[in-house]
């Protein structure tokens, strides 16, 4: 995580860089720093423990000037958040360097360095690189060599932003595992963690790829191999206006991205559906063939991705009779796997770039699977570069670190995905015509759940002095479940679980007592009278009852006399996922806004995960 800009320009760029380094605020928020090259030609530098808007605060445009620079937001791991171990890093006032990822070997490093008569003034991992650079451009007083042998000794993952008061007009940059993209421009180029940092100054982007070094003037770029073998990489012109990441007339980008999501789910289908059936070729070239042949899928993803993953596990099996398996990243990446026989391996990632699932990929990709498919929300990411087939979800940028839209576009997508693979296994359509009907019926019935905001306020106000929070649901409800309870803990600082509403009586039933909140999906279908039952048990201990249901007449009863009720719209029981999903993100958005807790930046995490 932990966010990078850096600028090599003809004007002064302290004021841009901050400007950048807001826009990467969801990679990490516990401290901020900048440093820059002066007319003078000397470093100067600026660093605080917390926001960008601290670090602004102390930053006097005039004092600090300089015309290339680099500026970074921290996620801490190595290290508590604090000024002394806030990035940019220096060596000897003459280099400055900021890093995201985890240097894995630091401790030998320095230990190396301090018998070398370096001193060290952080706890992070970080500060070994700058003193190795520093080491290293004494033999030969060249940047980049210096810096690609003080790469050579690194293991870990990295993105790193070079300057040197050496030379003024330069900027080094290198990628091993960690994302980072070279922005383009007349006269001035910059580097950056996520194009969005960029938007306010070019639309021109050349990702870097793992082993790659930049070497950044005013007028040119050249990319180099650790073999120092120049490589060209392709530029992308990106199409995302600024305006798409202001928060507008909302509060927070939490609420602007829940209330995006009719538009969101919309955006997903496109093209891809006709008024009764998937088209074939939205998975791409070769997806075909490969659908034709899948007899087993195996899903992979981190946190909320991986509850869509496992919504979709009910889905595949319901709906196109197709095994599956889901796991999460960082477990899969890590056990041995037997795959089975002609398994898909679909990786599901808002980012593209979430650490754990990147090497999941990449470890899937030299085993026995059929092929790789990245279902993802972000172009041009490492997943969708990566990975043999791409599916965008195409629910826009995404900036609140609870994700919200990014998951019901991952629903749809994934819904689209079950129903193309039924294509090649049934030749009866009846189903696949009803439920695209169904399908396109989602954009509106969610708009019709966010009317439901000022009931869900309510049920927010006598949740917000809860400790704890009990979220069930049944089948394809049960993921959905976790994700609610996700959301809570995420933002609001609740503790919440996600269970099977049949698992209560297994244990967690002995949490509920008067003070328990139990949040319940229950929408008609199969399983209504079990979830019934379910619900029942908890009365019975005096459990407070907060339900979702398109099923209201049932709750009139005496039985359920004092059960907070809220109505959804009726769908296919299959769609219930999408639906349910709404009014869970806006109770939790909810609780915190009353709470007072940061919804967008939530304490401890950051968006983009790309480290382990
Ligand atoms: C929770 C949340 C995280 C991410 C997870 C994976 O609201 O956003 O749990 O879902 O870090 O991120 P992606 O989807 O980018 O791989």
């Amino acid at each position: 995580m932990c966010g990078i800009v850096g600028a090599v320009a003809k004007r002064p760029i302290a004021k841009l860089l901050i400007d950048g380094l807001k826009k990467l605020e969801y990679r990490g928020y516990d401290s901020a720093g900048v440093a820059v090259i002066d007319a003078h030609y000397q470093l100067k530098r600026l660093r605080v423990a917390g926001k960008v808007r601290e670090l602004e605060s102390v930053m006097h445009d005039h004092l600090f000037q300089g015309q290339t620079g680099i500026a970074h937001t921290r996620w801490a791991t190595h290290g508590v958040p604090s000024e002394k171990n806030a990035h940019p890093f220096v060596s000897h006032d003459e280099f400055a360097l900021v890093h995201n990822g985890i240097i894995e070997n630091h401790s030998v490093l320095r230990d190396q360095l301090q018998r070398d008569g370096y001193c060290f003034h952080s706890d992070t991992d970080t500060e070994v690189v700058v003193h190795l650079i520093h080491k290293n451009y004494k033999k030969n007083q060249d940047l980049l060599a210096a810096v690609r042998a003080a790469v050579m000794e690194l293991k870990g993952a990295y993105a790193l932003g070079i300057i040197s008061k050496h030379d003024p007009s330069r900027l080094v940059a290198v990628r091993q595992g960690s994302p980072l993209v070279i922005g383009k421009s007349q006269g001035e180029n910059f580097i950056a963690s996520d194009p969005l940092a960029l938007l306010s100054v070019t639309q021109q982007f050349i990702y870097l790829e793992d082993n790659d070094m930049a070497d950044i003037t005013l007028e040119d770029i050249k990319i180099f191999n650790m073999d120092m073998q120049e490589v060209k990489r392709e530029q992308h012109t990106l199409s995302i206006s600024h305006d798409a990441v202001e928060r507008g007339e909302y509060r927070h980008y939490m609420k602007k991205e829940i209330m995006e999501q009719p538009e969101a789910i919309a955006s997903c289908l496109e093209g891809r559906v006709t008024d009764d059936h998937v088209l074939p070729a939205i998975f791409g070239p070769g997806a075909d063939a490969i659908f034709s042949q899948v007899e087993h899928i195996q899903l992979v993803a981190c946190g909320t991705s991986y509850h869509a993953a496992m919504v979709a596990r009910y889905w595949l099996e319901s709906l196109a009779d197709i095994p599956c398996t889901v796991e999460v990243a960082s477990e899969f990446r890590y056990r041995k796997i037997a795959p089975s026989k002609n398994s898909l391996f679909v990786t599901l990632s808002q980012s593209g770039e979430t650490a754990d699932t990147l090497a999941a990929l990449r470890l899937a990709r030299k085993m026995d699977y059929l092929s790789t498919l990245a279902i993802c929300n972000v172009p041009g990411s490492s997943m969708t570069r990566e990975a043999d087939l791409q599916f965008l979800t195409r629910a826009g940028v995404e900036i609140g670190v609870a994700s919200t839209k990014a998951f019901v576009t991952q629903l749809t997508a994934l819904f689209l995905f079950v129903l193309a693979l039924r294509q090649k296994r049934t030749a009866d359509t009846q189903l696949e015509v009803e439920l695209v009907a169904q399908l396109r019926r989602v954009p509106a019935l969610v708009e019709k759940v966010l009317q439901q905001d000022a009931a869900i306020v309510n049920w927010a106000r006598a949740l917000m002095n809860k400790e704890h929070a009990i979220f069930i649901g049944r089948g394809a409800l049960y993921p959905v479940a976790m994700e609610g309870a996700l959301k809570m803990k995420e933002i609001s600082y609740i503790h919440a679980e996600g269970y099977p509403s049949g698992e209560l009586k297994h244990g967690p039933l002995a949490l509920v007592d008067t003070n328990m909140p139990v949040i319940s999906t229950v929408p008609g279908g199969e399983l209504l009278e079990k979830s019934l039952s379910n619900l029942q048990e908890v009365r019975a201990r005096g459990g407070k009852l907060y339900v979702l249901t398109d099923q209201v007449h049932l709750f009139d009863q005496d039985s359920f006399a004092g059960a907070h009720i809220i109505a959804m719209p009726c769908l296919h029981a299959a769609l219930a996922p999408i639906l349910y999903t709404i009014p869970l993100q806006l109770l939790a958005y909810h609780v915190a806004v009353l709470k007072g807790t940061d919804v967008d930046q939530p304490r401890n995490l950051a968006k983009s995960v790309t480290v382990e």
